[in-house]
């Protein structure tokens, strides 16, 4: 963790396709009066097509370097609220950076309510084509989303609102905890 204020530093979210990151994200971001990235628009601005597109076209692999240089950028770029992708755990230098730059956040939802949410949306998500290659991802990302810095249980009950101002709250015991280190 960074010798900084908590007040300085970025925060990221974690979790799974359909945890919530983006609402809860922008949620977030207002409560705290930082800036918000949604870490997907940001690259498929960047790149000016759908990241379905890209990795249909270009593969996996050249999507998530394109993913980590996005990443790199956000965390530069003063203390935003940044919603990433339920894949950036996957790399280690991701996970690196975001640990050692701000602060992580998990957002931990069970795989029904995101498979319930997944199957519902409009946007395309090309590595959750079905429920079974879905699952086995969920099951296999647990392990790094585990590595957050905080965690928040994410039910179907759940608003972004009150969410938010759980993580505000999580936010607030981490810097008195870090207050009480110095
Ligand atoms: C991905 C999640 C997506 C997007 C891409 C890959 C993943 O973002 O980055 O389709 O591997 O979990 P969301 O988590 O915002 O859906």
């Amino acid at each position: 963790m960074p010798n900084q204020s908590k007040e300085e530093l970025p925060i990221f979210l974690v979790g799974f396709m359909g945890s919530g990151k983006s609402t809860i994200g922008t949620c977030l971001a207002a409560k705290l009066d930082r800036p918000f990235i949604d870490l997907d628009e940001l690259i498929e601005t960047t790149i000016r097509r759908s990241i379905a597109e890209l990795i249909d076209d270009r593969g996996e692999e050249e999507f998530r370097a394109i993913e980590s240089r996005a990443l790199r950028e956000c965390a530069r770029s003063g203390a935003p609220v940044i919603a990433t992708g339920g894949g950036v755990i996957l790399r280690a230098e991701n996970r690196e950076l975001m640990s050692k730059t701000g602060v992580t956040v998990w957002l931990d939802a069970p795989f029904e309510l995101c498979w319930q949410r997944i199957s519902a949306d409009a946007a395309v998500r090309p590595l959750a084509p079905d429920r079974e290659t879905a699952l086995a991802r969920y099951n296999a990302r647990n392990e790094h989303y585990k590595e957050s810095q905080l965690h928040i249980e994410i039910g179907e009950d759940l608003t972004a609102d009150a969410a938010a101002d759980v993580i505000v709250k999580l936010l607030v015991e981490l810097s008195s905890v870090q207050y009480r280190e110095l």
